[in-house]
């Protein structure tokens, strides 16, 4: 049950608004000071029947997901966390969260780099070059039938590099990045307001034409082509990344030979 408090900070959401028509006709914007999770709201909406397209913003998330489970932290003010909610019937889902990562990327920096799947870092800004997180992607989906599904595209960015609270950060190398340490000055108001319609614009791309759309724009902002990698699918333990085929899937140089990595965590190994 998401509970809704006015937000405490200026957001430019008739702008936005106006912004996000011409991109997605009938969109709504909602910010919220303060909710569980913004995906886990628009997701509730459409269990219940809701199929409209929404952009819901909010200052600060008390249970943000992360991918596999794990939990997102997020400060408020020191970062930006939002979900569009669509309709949405592409042809395949394959390569969705690429697609959305290369709009995110292209509309802030750069040097902002997809790491394959969801991840979005900071390039060559790392202890070892090989750079830092700066945000990451959920999408989630209700429904199967393609007249009745619904996808839940959840984006978290750091504004400012997260101080891993009173105890710090374990290993100080591992701490994410900031989008102010590229774009200095710069708050969540203006992340998003860059961000969200190249997200919504992407959307519709990607139901439109696919992944093939992205590939290229995928490959110029690609982080781990050509870096020693090691991934969690057995058939791959630990090769070179090559990039991704048509359908987004990652391809991995092993001692085996090439293989395709479709699910699951990637790291970089330090060079
Ligand atoms: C990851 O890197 O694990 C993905 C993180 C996605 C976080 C965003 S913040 C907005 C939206 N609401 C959530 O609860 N999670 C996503």
């Amino acid at each position: 049950m998401a509970t809704f408090v006015r937000p405490a900070h200026p957001w430019p959401t008739e702008a936005l608004w106006q912004a996000l028509q011409a991109e997605w006709p009938g969109i709504t914007v909602e910010v919220a000071a303060e909710l569980d999770s913004t995906n886990e709201t628009l997701l509730t909406r459409a269990r219940a029947g809701d199929r409209s397209a929404c952009l819901l913003v909010a200052e600060h998330q008390r249970q943000g997901r992360g991918r596999q489970g794990r939990r997102w932290i997020s400060a408020p003010g020191d970062s930006l966390t939002f979900s569009v909610g669509v309709p949405y019937a592409p042809r395949q889902w394959a390569g969705l969260s690429l697609a959305v990562g290369v709009a995110v990327a292209e509309a802030l920096a750069p040097e902002v780099q997809i790491k394959w799947p969801n991840d979005l870092w900071c390039a060559g800004r790392g202890p070892a070059g090989e750079g830092r997180k700066l945000g990451g992607i959920l999408i989630e989906t209700v429904g199967t039938a393609p007249s009745t599904r619904q996808a839940v595209v959840g984006i978290g960015l750091n504004v400012r590099s997260p101080d891993g609270g009173p105890a710090g950060w374990p290993d100080p190398r591992n701490r994410p990045a900031g989008l102010e340490e590229l774009l200095p000055g710069i708050d969540a108001a203006e992340v998003l307001r860059r961000v969200a319609p190249a997200v919504v614009r992407a959307l519709h791309e990607f139901e439109r034409e696919g992944f093939a759309a992205f590939r290229a724009r995928f490959e110029a902002r690609d982080l781990l082509r050509g870096r020693t990698v090691r991934t969690t699918e057995p058939e791959a333990p630990e090769g070179v990344a090559l990039g991704v085929d048509d359908e987004g899937a990652l391809l991995v140089h092993t001692a085996a030979g090439v293989r395709t990595v479709t699910v699951g965590e990637v790291s970089v190994r330090p060079c």
